[in-house]
């Protein structure tokens, strides 16, 4: 994880690099640096701390004269945050620069032997070595050098690379991490994710695993791994500037909340034709969903949440098994998978390393896979069998909100598919619920409208140590989602839990004022939900209930209720999960804490 930018043309480069960093600040945020060359030296400049530290340091760039650079912003691997890791780094002279996004995993083993031959290390950076490696190999021609390099390293980059005796260029290349090129009159980029270059171009070039790109002022030339070179096509990015901003809110997490309306809406509508479902890119048709004998729902943190919430909504609706696993326990748990099984890696960057590895996993034991994914062109979009992305648009807040709206959105419209072709839903059944996925949008924005009324609440709770959700069935779903959110951003403890496994030891925890949130939108389960709600209380606890209009019975047993509109209880997962997103906003901003950037966490997790 990490971000990294690069500019070579006819303007200053560091302002630019600057810009570019502070789009990237999502992907780490612990220390930043660039490296500008003027053509005669290279200067670098790295400091410990967000990227304001070194634009004070810079003062804006004006300190580092020269049109060709490379910057970074870094989320700690190897090594702690410090000056010394941050990047760039170099070899001893400082005639070759890198920064670096990923991990080299034999490093170790690299160091002892350029070590054995005389180079001393500075940082604890597994990315120096890639800098006094391609000094060890560099006779004066750089593709060669990086070249030999790549065949060197073990696990992940994408590297931006200066040579002080190649002015004019810069080298960038990739395995395992994200890398876009992009053109412009007034100069060529490099960058880890779109929205760094958004401002200044809308042509890019996705860069394929280990493909390398020389950049010039007005020139790109791409080469393979055999020093081939390629051509490729650019493509052009049509989001919205602004949507990369934050749009008026104080907070990118606030302003994404608010967007769930349209990002839900965008998800759902171009897929809702001709009085069904139609889902261009599914690449299956009616025969092969019906070939399918079981599905395995793959991801991490809340993309994982929406899986357990889905697992309810196939296996209810398309009488379809299905397995629900974290992508870091499933690529080594030996999965039984087949050409009949179909694993569904949910994923908003499409970057996640354990998500991009189980897939690739699936794929080798000879499993169907599709990907459900936010950012286009990314890697598990890109390697799947098929994908159906999530139109939530860029997502800068670390705690997903819009993303995973539209991935539980993303994984009704296939149960509904699956359902429809296996003939396990009749017609009208689907049409009604076909009619209450468009009410979605304008429910969520009902309860977006009340959030003063879950900000009033949160304010009461800003010094709770210990916070529990319970629920049953997709309010269990729901509960983890709400639990994970609160605790990511408000750093207090919390737990989720099957409400009615709450009594088997965790109930101990359960003291006079603790507050447990109870989630009860099932109306099979509201009865035995009640009776959990009464055993919590009994022992002290002061309970908040979400749950559906209507469901008035509530209010006897909890201390605060909170309702929901009333729709399929397959879908109420994306209502009853605003109250919940909003509770851990506020809770987060009352205690005056950043929720845009919560310590120890990273936006796009790109490390295993
Ligand atoms: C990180 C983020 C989470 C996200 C998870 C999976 O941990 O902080 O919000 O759910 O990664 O990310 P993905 O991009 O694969 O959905």
């Amino acid at each position: 994880m990490c971000g990294i930018v690069g500019y070579i043309g006819n303007k200053q480069a560091a302002p630019i690099l600057l810009d570019g960093l502070g789009k990237l600040e999502y992907r780490g945020y612990d220390s930043a640096g660039m490296a500008v060359f003027d053509g005669q030296e290279i200067r670098i400049a790295k400091a410990k701390g967000r990227l304001k530290v070194l634009y004070n340091m810079t003062r804006g760039g004006g300190t580092m004269p020269g049109t060709a650079g490379i910057g970074h912003t870094r989320w700690a691997t190897h090594g702690e945050p410090s000056d010394t890791n941050a990047h760039p780094h170099s070899n001893e002279d400082a005639s070759i620069v890198v920064v670096h996004n990923g991990i080299i995993e034999n490093y170790m083993k690299l160091k002892k032997k350029l070590e054995a031959r005389g180079y001393q290390f500075h940082s604890e950076t597994d990315t120096e070595v890639i800098a006094q490696m391609l000094d060890y190999y560099y006779r004066g021609n750089p593709l060669e050098a990086i070249m030999k390099v790549m065949h060197r390293m073990e696990g992940s980059y994408a590297l931006g690379i200066m040579f002080r005796d190649h002015p004019g260029e810069i080298y960038a290349v990739r395995k395992d991490s994200p890398l876009v090129v992009g053109q412009s009159p007034e100069g060529n980029f490099i960058a880890s994710d779109v929205p760094a270059i958004l401002k200044y171009t809308r042509e890019v070039y996705f860069i394929e695993n280990e493909e390398l790109v020389c950049l010039k002022a007005d020139s790109l030339n791409f080469y393979n791994i055999d020093e081939e070179e390629l051509q490729k096509e650019p493509v052009t990015i049509e989001w919205d500037i602004h949507a990369a901003e934050k749009g008026g809110y104080a907070y990118f997490m606030m302003k994404e909340m608010q967007e769930q309306p349209k990002a839900v809406a965008d998800t759902l509508n171009p897929r809702l034709k001709n009085g069904g479902i139609e889902i261009e890119e599914l690449g299956m048709d009616e025969e092969e969903l019906r070939a399918v004998e079981k599905i395995f729902i793959v991801a991490c943190g809340s993309a994982y949440h929406t899986g357990v919430t889905a697992k309810y909504v196939f296996e209810g609706l398309a009488r379809i098994p299905v397995e629900v696993d974290l992508a870091s326990e499933f690529r080594y748990r030996n999965p039984i998978l087949n050409k009949n099984t179909l694993v569904l890696i949910v994923s908003q960057s499409g970057e996640t390393a354990d998500s991009l590895a189980a897939l690739r996993q699936a794929r080798a034991l000879g499993s169907r896979t599709m990907g459900i994914v936010n950012v286009v062109g990314s890697s598990i979009a890109r390697e799947a069998d098929s994908v159906l992305y999530t139109w939530a648009g860029p997502e800068i807040a670390v705690a997903t909100t819009k993303a995973y709206s539209t991935q539980l959105i993303a994984l009704y419209l296939l149960a509904l598919k699956f359902a429809s072709a296996r003939g396990t839903l009749r017609k009208e059944e689907l049409q009604t619920m076909l009619e209450d996925l468009r009410q979605l949008p304008e429910q969520i924005s009902l309860l977006l409208s009340h959030k003063e009324k879950v900000q009033k609440f949160a304010n009461r709770y800003l010094a709770a140590e210990h916070i529990f959700f319970i629920g049953r069935g997709i309010d269990y779903a729901i509960s983890l989602e709400g639990s994970l959110k609160l605790k990511e951003i408000s750093y207090i403890h919390s737990e989720a839990y099957a409400a009615g496994e709450l009594k088997h030891g965790t109930i101990s925890l359960i003291e006079e004022g603790r507050l447990v949130v109870a989630v009860l939108t099932q109306p099979e389960l509201y009865k035995k939900t009640i009776s959990n709600i009464v055993e919590v209380k009994s022992r002290g606890a002061f309970v908040m209930a979400v749950t559906t209009a209507g469901n008035t019975e509530v209010e006897k047993v909890a201390d605060y209720v909170i309702y929901i509109p009333e729709t399929n209880p397959y879908f109420t997962n994306s209502l009853a999960v605003i109250p919940l997103q909003l509770f851990g906003y506020y809770v987060a901003i009352g205690k005056g804490l950043d929720v845009d950037k919560p310590r120890n966490l990273a936006k796009s997790v790109t490390v295993e």
